[in-house]
Formats: structure tokens, C-alpha cells, sequence
């Protein structure tokens, strides 16, 4: 072997070396999953079983760490974070992507579904789809659908008719159908973080909100909230969300891994969500704290009745073939 051969063959064998050097020394790729809720609620649990999947499966080449209760990102800085790469995994409210894309407020029109199975029928059908991509041109993608359940209305005075909730001042999640929601029935909506509702309650600052029946157990709400009308008035779920930059970036094979973890980890959320509503409520019934209100036939007409409009009011921005598709998944 020459002189200059004997140089290119040491310094491609050092060029190799490093490089693998310097993938064993890059380490698994880290999944930071982001949420607000308690670890005891139908996301808490599903994504600490997506983090169980992915160490069985996945060791070494990826790892998951799941921060719960806001401790990384509260809901109104996560998607912002996750388009700078410092989260990637999310399963914000679908009524928080306001500011991602108009189509998903579609859910947060009140008494749209009449029950979770038109939900899940909604979800999973052509236009449920469709809008799992609605906010990708922002450059965030929803990777599925998950549970929490139908919202409940809590206060700090009996709500029985819509009048009762008149000049009454409620939380909401950061939603422009919320607000009109709650405009319909000349209450006064205020836009605030799952993270600051507590204290709101608690000192009186507001006079209620609406949440799903395991938000208001586990936050407890309903320890500083002596009414809660049990409404169903309207939906609280999730869409679970990467950004398109990492979801792209990751290696086909292990992109495939990853989506079947998740998927797996949210038919586990979605099915414990159900069975979790029921027990929640009757553990709120249980501890004598607050009173659940069940409404008549009638009583519940007048709060659809004076809801429903806000369907007309953002109908252009929604689209009136998404409405009407929803509708049909009631039959
Ligand atoms: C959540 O369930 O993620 C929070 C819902 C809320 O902000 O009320």
C-alpha cells in the first residue's frame, strides 16, 4: 500500500468511528408529552401507557417523559412550544387550537352530539378525519382523537333555567363558541388557564365553569363549587398533536412504532373514559359537597333553546356541511 493509501484508509476508518460515536453518544430521542390534567383522569392514564409501550418497545431508542398538572407547559403556551421543539407530544382540548384553525371549534357547539357514541362516530368518520389535519398548514398535526366526555355546568348559586346563569361570571377554555355560549344566556365568559380555575372558585373571583365530569373531580371543583347542574351540554375532548417538523424528521420505522404505541395508548384512554365519568360523578355525589342538579325535559329545552343559535353564528367559519355531518352521527 502507498503512503497517500495508507492516510485515506486510517482517516476513513477515524471519520466512521466518530460517527458512530457520535450517534451512541446522541442517546434516545426524547418524547416530552405536555398536559394540564391530573395523572388519575382518561389522559393522565393514557399517556403514562403510552410511556409503559414505548419503554417496552422502545428502549434505547426512544424515551418518553410524561409531565403532568401544567408542570412544563400550561394550555396556552404548549402548541407555541411545541412548534419551537421543546415539547413534543400534546393532547390539548379540541376547543384550545383557536388560533391554529377555525374547523375544530365544530365541537364546541353546545348540544351538537347527543352522547359520546355520536362523538366517536363523528370522529371516526370522513370529516372527524379530515380535520385531524385541520391545524397542519400552522405546522401542528393530530395524530387521533381521545375521550374525556360531556361537560357539566358548576356554580356557586343552583342553575336550573338559563336565566339563573344571567350576569354570572364563568371560566372557559380559550374558545370564541364558548364565549358566545355563554353570551346566549347574557352570562359573561372569561377566557383563563385549566391551571388558575381552582382559586377562581375558591375565591369567589368567578361564579363557575364547565368541565367534564373527571376534571371537576380531580381538580376538585366541586369542593368549592356547591352546585353542578348536570347538563351535557356539550363535548371535552382531546386532539392529540405533534408538529409536522418532528413527526417528519423521525425515521419511517420508528414513526410507524410510535403511532401504533399511541394508538393503542389512546383506545386505552378512550375506553376507560366512560366507566371513569360515571364513577367521578358519583364520587362528587358521595362526598356531600356539592349538589347535582339533574335537569327536566323541559328545563333542558330552554337551555337549548337559548344556545343552539350560536350553531348559526359560526357557521361560515365551521362550514355547514361539517355541522350538518355531525348532526347525522346523532342517528
Ligand atoms: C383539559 O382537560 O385538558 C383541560 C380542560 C379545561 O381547560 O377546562
Amino acid at each position: 500500500m502507498t503512503k497517500n493509501r495508507i492516510l485515506l484508509v486510517t482517516l476513513m476508518v477515524a471519520v466512521t468511528f466518530v460517527a458512530s460515536a457520535t450517534v451512541a453518544m446522541a442517546g434516545p430521542i426524547v418524547i416530552k408529552f405536555s398536559h394540564v390534567v391530573a395523572e388519575n383522569t382518561p389522559k393522565g392514564q393514557m399517556a403514562n401507557k403510552f410511556k409503559e409501550l414505548v419503554d417496552q418497545r422502545l428502549a434505547g431508542k426512544v424515551e418518553v417523559e410524561v409531565f403532568p398538572n401544567s408542570q412544563l407547559f400550561g394550555d396556552n403556551k404548549v402548541l407555541e412550544a411545541m412548534l419551537l421543539g421543546d415539547v413534543q407530544l400534546a393532547a390539548p382540548s379540541l376547543s384550545k387550537f383557536n388560533k391554529y384553525t377555525k374547523s375544530l371549534q365544530i365541537f364546541d357547539l353546545p348540544f351538537l352530539f347527543k352522547n359520546m357514541d355520536a362523538v366517536e362516530k363523528f370522529q371516526q368518520g370522513p370529516v372527524g378525519q379530515k380535520l385531524l389535519m385541520a391545524p397542519k398548514s400552522k405546522g401542528i398535526i393530530g395524530l387521533g382523537y381521545l375521550h374525556n366526555g360531556l361537560k357539566q355546568l358548576s356554580a356557586s348559586d343552583p342553575l336550573r333555567v338559563p336565566a339563573d346563569a344571567k350576569h354570572k361570571k364563568f371560566r372557559i377554555m380559550s374558545s370564541d363558541v364558548l364565549a358566545a355560549q355563554f353570551e346566549a344566556i347574557d352570562a359573561m365568559p372569561l377566557k383563563k388557564p385549566f391551571s388558575e380555575v381552582f382559586t377562581l372558585l375558591q375565591t369567589k373571583a368567578i361564579d363557575g365553569q364547565e368541565n367534564s365530569w373527571s376534571n371537576i373531580y380531580s381538580k376538585k371543583f366541586f369542593e368549592v363549587q356547591p352546585y353542578i347542574t348536570e347538563s351535557n351540554h356539550g363535548v371535552l375532548d382531546y386532539l392529540v398533536v405533534t408538529s409536522l417538523e418532528f413527526w417528519m424528521d423521525l425515521d419511517e420505522g420508528l414513526r410507524t412504532e410510535i403511532k401504533k404505541a399511541l394508538d393503542e395508548a389512546i383506545l386505552f384512554g378512550n375506553n376507560i373514559a366512560g366507566q371513569k365519568a360515571t364513577d367521578d360523578r358519583q364520587k362528587i355525589i358521595d362526598s356531600k359537597r356539592s349538589e347535582v342538579i339533574e335537569l327536566t325535559d323541559a328545563e333542558r329545552q330552554l337551555w337549548v333553546d337559548a344556545m343552539k343559535p350560536v350553531w348559526k353564528q359560526f357557521e361560515d367559519e365551521i362550514g355547514k356541511d361539517y355541522i350538518e355531518a355531525a348532526v347525522q352521527s346523532n342517528n
